[in-house]
């Protein structure tokens, strides 16, 4: 017996030991931390419950049958943050560069399966040179094989991609299929093919950093969906992002009560909107003001930067924001930031989180750029995601509401629970000189003519009370009392039940 337990430890000390203590100290002297170390981190302390540490591949090419190292260069197993089940798998770049064997991806899958049966998020730490060269197809297969996995949990339970080194080639499409993306900053990098290949076919010069690194996905591409300075600052931001999840589509978010009064005014908020309405203002200011204790969890806030995307809690539980931004293309909506927020939106409806609006869009981005790049199809998809939405839709005008963005941005229309203007709003086709030197082209020549004209306009429609006369807008409220009237609205939606039609799926157009 005694034996037998001394073999059982001595295996656990080689799977543990992965590609052994040089390996480990040059993934160290990178900045990087092991596997086993990023899983620590990740999970409340003592809860992980590792599986298939004694699997090894089975590829006897290229000398491989003398080369084994139990766990085969992925770490897997469950365990609890903050005392919510997750499942994890962390790729172990010491071993064999992380790269994927037969092996590696069963276990991987092993755990998606268990995931999908518990319902429980699963959360990949990818850390891996790719396909493991030596096995050939067995290794696209298990490639292929985590992808499909993706694909059917997709909106069952949240799946989250850590990338914290290379990850290349097919690879990307893994976590391209996930809920998001962070990223590591210098340390991480994901692309199709990578610079060499980019050099021999499209003759560039580029670096892996500029190519694919994290400032790249998290400003360039939006691919990644947040950067960080090192791996312990992206574990805990992970956990930070967890608490806002439920743990799968037929669970409601966890609720967590901050103690922070849902009657809370803030007489700031009257005059956060500028009297002259071409003045921008800070979005972020309302949802720092509104939201339980200022804290606000910010998706993509590198990229696309005219729309706010990201979870807060009101009255202690999680909401997701979608917010125009005046400070940037004063708040218009185009192609970046129509798939950033439809994409955000999506992901909440899902997974059971009310959506908050706070709307100050001028209209669609006009321009070549914007109509050859195709922001008619990239623009209804924020309206077909809002459109397709039944978590409850919580909508606050806080200034302009023009022309189809208005329809897009939740409005009642789109079944939009409750439709706030605050009293300054203005909703119309469009802005008053626009719209002047339309219908009145007679007299363009006629300035003094033509500015009463605007001034009369902007009595008719620069107010929340046309749209209000029609039962568009429930009610115009203070700004000051926003954070009070959100929170009632969402006690009241507590129950919403609302559906959509049967169908095998939608056809969003992508
Ligand atoms: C087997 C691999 C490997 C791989 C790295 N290693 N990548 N072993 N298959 N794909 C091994 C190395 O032999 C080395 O072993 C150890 O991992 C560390 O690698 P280094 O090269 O020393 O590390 P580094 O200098 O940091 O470079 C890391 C790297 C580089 C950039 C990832 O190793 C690399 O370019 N690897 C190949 C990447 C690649 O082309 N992968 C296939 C992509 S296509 P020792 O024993 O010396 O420590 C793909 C298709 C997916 O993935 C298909 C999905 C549909």
């Amino acid at each position: 017996m005694q034996d037998i337990l001394q073999q059982l430890e001595d295996k656990r000390s080689a799977a543990r030991l992965g590609g052994g203590e040089r390996r480990v100290a040059s993934q160290h002297a990178k900045g990087k931390l092991s596997a086993r170390e990023r899983i620590e981190v990740l999970l409340d302390e003592g809860t992980f419950e590792e599986w298939d540490m004694f699997v090894e591949h089975r590829c006897t090419d290229f000398g491989m049958q003398d080369n084994k190292i139990p766990g085969d260069g992925v770490v897997t197993g469950y365990g609890m943050i903050n005392g919510r089940l997750v499942f994890v798998f962390s790729q172990d770049f010491t071993v064999f560069g992380g790269a994927l064997s037969e092996a590696h991806a069963e276990k991987i899958c092993k755990i998606m399966d268990q995931a999908m049966k518990v319902g429980a998020p699963v959360i990949g730490l990818n850390d891996s040179g790719g396909a493991r060269i030596q096995e050939g197809v067995a290794s696209l297969g298990g490639y292929a094989d985590i992808f499909q996995k993706n694909v059917l949990a997709s909106g069952v339970i949240p799946q989250i991609s850590m990338v914290m080194g290379p990850c290349a080639g097919g690879a990307v499409y893994s976590p391209a299929m996930t809920d998001f993306i962070f990223m590591v900053k210098d340390t991480s990098y994901m692309f199709v093919t990578g610079p060499e290949v980019v050099k021999t076919v499209t003759h560039e010069e580029v670096t892996a950093e500029e190519l694919g690194g994290s400032i790249t996905h998290t400003t360039v591409s939006g691919v990644a969906d947040r950067a960080f300075e090192n791996d312990v600052e992206a574990l805990l931001m992970l956990r930070r992002l967890y608490n806002y999840l439920p743990l799968n589509n037929r669970d409601t978010p966890p609720l967590r009560d901050s103690g922070d009064p849902k009657d809370r005014i803030d007489l700031s908020l009257n005059t956060l909107v500028p009297e002259n309405p071409n003045k921008p203002y800070d979005m972020k200011e309302l949802i720092l003001k509104v939201v339980d204790d200022a804290d606000f969890l910010e998706i993509q806030p590198e990229y696309a930067k005219n729309i706010i995307v990201g979870f807060a809690r009101m009255a202690g539980q999680s909401i997701g924001i979608v917010a125009n931004q005046p400070m940037v293309l004063a708040g218009c909506l185009d192609i970046k930031s129509s798939i950033k927020a439809a994409r955000f939106v999506r992901f909440c409806d899902a997974f059971n989180i009310p959506v908050i609006t706070f709307v100050d869009v001028p209209g669609f981005m006009p321009g070549t750029s914007q109509e050859y790049g195709g922001i008619i199809k990239h623009g209804a998809k924020l309206l077909y995601a809002y459109a397709e939405c039944t978590v409850p839709k919580i909508t606050v005008i806080t200034r302009k509401a023009y022309g189809g963005a208005y329809d897009v941005m939740s409005s009642k229309h789109l079944r939009g629970d409750v439709n706030f203007a605050w009293p300054n709003a203005e909703i119309a086709v469009m802005g008053a000189k626009g719209a002047v030197e339309i219908i009145f082209r007679e007299d363009k020549g006629d300035p003094q003519k033509l500015s009463a004209r605007e001034a009369e306009y902007k009595t008719r429609f620069a107010n929340p009370f046309v749209a209000g006369a029609r039962g568009f807008i429930d009610d115009v409220i203070l700004p000051e009392e926003t954070r009070k009237r959100i929170c009632r609205s969402l006690m009241m939606l507590k129950h919403k039940k609302l559906e959509n039609p049967w169908r095998k799926h939608g056809n969003i157009p992508l």
